[in-house]
């Protein structure tokens, strides 16, 4: 389904129903979200607030399509002006979504085992911008694919340099750095293409302060850019320096 949205507008979410099937508990459902509708424009933060459990990460979720909605709409404008109903949208269409529009800062970094911290930054660009495919060339020279990644490679060391990721740790996986480390290569990894959709759950949940102020930095350069935020942040301080607005789960 497709319609125009109101110019500005980025994301346009309607009266979104969204219930759990507990399977072990015999079909039991478990409602979650019930009616939810907000609005987020192009420069815009808004920050969903409210008690645990209330479904501000399972609302992140159906954003991103790790979640089917059960009822309701979820616009996306598109770069082309479009609106998108991602409710409605093929496995396709998410795939093509989620390389270039939107991206997804999760609380807790989720990465390929034994790739490096550098690579894991690096690929979310790659799959942004992959290696043009030249007509008639030879199917086994890799070396406009290695330029894609040297390219992909430069953004991501400039991003963990700035995040005070020790050099140290980019060539390994992140799996055994510690809880600050691994949030930073995911957000790193959530900053490292310009998206449409910036969607952040806790993403300053296990920083320092100075790596607290620097991931406040990225949010408003991303608004500045153009980018709609939805975020959760528990830490007042970051969401005053963010938000425009809060949405509250109640
Ligand atoms: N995959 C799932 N299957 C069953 N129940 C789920 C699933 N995901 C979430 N829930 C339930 O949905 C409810 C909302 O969870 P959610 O993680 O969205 O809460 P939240 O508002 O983000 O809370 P917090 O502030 O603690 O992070 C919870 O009761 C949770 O147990
Ligand atoms: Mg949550």
């Amino acid at each position: 389904m497709k319609r125009d949205l109101d110019l500005d507008l980025v994301l346009d979410v309607r009266d979104v129903h969204k219930h759990f099937t507990l399977h072990l508990r015999g079909g039991l459902q478990l409602p979650v979200l019930r009616g939810v509708s907000l609005q987020v424009a192009g420069g815009e933060c808004v920050a969903l607030v409210g008690p645990s459990g209330r479904g501000k990460s399972t609302l992140m979720k159906c954003l991103y399509g790790s979640y089917a909605v059960n009822a309701g709409a979820l616009w996306l404008r598109r770069g082309d002006g479009e609106g998108l109903d991602l409710a409605s949208a093929s496995p396709q269409t998410w795939v093509a979504m989620r390389r270039r529009e939107i991206a997804y800062v999760s609380q807790f970094l989720r990465a390929l085992p034994r790739q490096a911290a550098l690579d894991v930054v690096a690929e979310r660009r790659l799959q942004a911008h992959p290696a043009e495919v030249i007509e008639g060339a030879d199917p086994l020279d890799d070396g406009p694919y290695l330029a894609a990644l040297d390219t992909a490679r430069d953004a991501a060391r400039l991003l963990l340099a700035r995040l005070n990721l020790p050099e140290s740790l980019w060539g390994l996986p992140p799996a055994t750095f510690s809880g600050g480390e691994q949030q930073r290569v995911n957000i790193a990894r959530g900053f490292v293409e310009p998206a449409r959709l910036l969607l952040l759950d806790e993403p300053t949940a296990s920083l320092d302060a100075g790596n607290r102020r620097i991931v406040i930095d990225l949010i408003r350069e991303a608004k500045a850019a153009g980018a709609a935020v939805v975020g959760i942040f528990h830490d007042e301080e970051v969401r005053d320096a963010v938000a425009d607005r809060c949405v509250h789960f109640d």
